[in-house]
């Protein structure tokens, strides 16, 4: 809040005492502010945007004559309106109170207003100030931003609002680590990929509940094979090899044998990709399978690679007890037979088909036998 230069100051009451002089014909006394007898006005005023303000000044019996006034433009002097204003109203014109009304009060209603009382004919003044309170508002805010590790960002949160808005800057997820900084402006230099992900400002000030803005921030960085395992599996089975990175963008992967691109539809051979995550699976292992290949994951800012062994593994008892468990499990049920049929052949997949069908006996419903 600025304060009124002392020459401004002495001007208003200049205006205030010839407004006043014109109004009650009279002259010769200098006008005194704050004096401890009446008029008495109010402490200061405080009110929301959009609100009213009630002006109320304290009289007694003695005062003949009374008037409000915004800074030397007369309101009210009496029951008469001098002003324009339709949001000025007149509340009570009493013996021991005069009061009006400021309806609507916006920014620009701030500053000193006077009442003003003639008593022994002699005119004394009281001045209370309009304190206009705003909510927070943010009006600009930086657009979500992608950018790669390393390089610098700054966002940009500007509130208005009265009282001035504090603005903060949090980092809030994918974990809260708290405030960042305390203004408007958010620098970070040399990000990092931890520090990825949404930023939120907020503004407030005491006159209402905080806003809150976000913006979300992405690191890109090249991939990074976080797991790539070897896998062993015997003849005849299914074996998986599985690749993970980490990138943003997400990677893309690519496997080798042996220096050789493996082309995706190779028969009994399948490349599942997830965003962070690629398997090459088969489906029926033979000894021509086993031996070294290599993931390689890339996105546009780089590439990594990872070797991966699928080695043979003898386990003549996994393979003879999944014979057993497959003779021995589906002969009873006929009606089912057929579908073990087709479904062999086609996936290869003996596990998961034999796994599906050896459970279905124990959950089948009894009306099904
Ligand atoms: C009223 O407001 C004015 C201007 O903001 C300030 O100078 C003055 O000290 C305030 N008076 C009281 C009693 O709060
Ligand atoms: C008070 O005076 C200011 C400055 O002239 C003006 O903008 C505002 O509208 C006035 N308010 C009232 C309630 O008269
Ligand atoms: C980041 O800011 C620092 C300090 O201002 C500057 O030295 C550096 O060159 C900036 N880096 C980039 C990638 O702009
Ligand atoms: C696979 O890689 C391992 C270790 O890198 C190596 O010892 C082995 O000889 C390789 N095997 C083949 C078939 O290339
Ligand atoms: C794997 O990375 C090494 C070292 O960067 C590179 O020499 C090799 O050519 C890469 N292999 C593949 C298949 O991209
Ligand atoms: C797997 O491949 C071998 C050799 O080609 C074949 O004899 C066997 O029937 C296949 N197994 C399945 C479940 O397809």
């Amino acid at each position: 809040m600025k304060t009124i230069p002392a020459k401004m100051h002495n001007s208003i009451s200049w205006a205030i005492f010839t407004g006043l002089a014109a109004l009650f014909l009279f002259q010769g006394v200098p006008v005194r502010s704050g004096d401890a007898t009446f008029p008495k006005a109010m402490d200061n005023v405080t009110v929301r945007q959009g609100e009213s303000a009630t002006l109320r000044c304290t009289i007694d019996n003695r005062v003949t004559r009374v008037a409000w006034l915004n800074r030397s433009t007369i309101l009210y002097a009496g029951n008469d309106k001098w002003c324009l204003d339709p949001r000025v109203v007149l509340l009570s014109n009493t013996q021991t109170q005069y009061s009006i009304e400021i309806q609507n009060v916006d920014v620009y209603d701030e500053g000193p207003y006077t009442c003003s009382v003639q008593t022994d004919n002699h005119p004394k003044t009281s001045r209370v100030h309009l304190i206009v309170q705003v909510s927070p508002k943010i009006v600009e805010i930086s657009s979500d931003i992608s950018i790669n590790e390393g390089n610098n960002i700054s966002l940009t949160c500007i509130a208005t609002g009265r009282p001035e808005p504090t603005v903060t800057w949090r980092h809030i997820s994918p974990k809260a680590v708290g405030f960042v900084s305390e203004d408007e402006y958010l620098e970070i230099q040399g990000i990092t990929r931890e520090q990825s992900g949404d930023y939120e400002c907020s503004a407030s000030n005491d006159v209402a509940a905080p806003v809150v803005r976000r913006v979300k921030v992405t690191v890109n960085y090249p991939p990074y094979i976080s797991e790539a395992k070897g896998t062993g599996v015997p003849v005849g089975q299914k074996g998986t090899l599985q690749c993970e990175a980490s990138a943003v963008p997400s990677a893309e992967f690519q496997w080798y044998k042996d220096d050789k691109r493996l082309v995706e539809g190779k028969k009994g051979v399948k490349v599942e990709n997830r965003p962070f995550l690629s398997k090459l699976i088969f489906f029926n292992v033979s000894e021509h399978d086993y031996g070294n290949y290599t993931c390689v994951a890339s996105n546009k800012l780089g590439h990594t690679n990872a070797s991966l062994t699928l080695f043979e593994l003898n386990e003549p008892t996994s393979s003879t007890l999944l014979q057993e468990v497959k003779t021995t499990a589906l002969t009873p049920w006929k009606g089912i037979h057929p579908i073990v049929h087709e479904t062999f052949p086609s996936s290869g997949n003996s596990a998961k088909v034999c796994l599906h069908l050896c459970l279905i006996p124990h959950t089948l419903p009894v009306d099904w036998l």
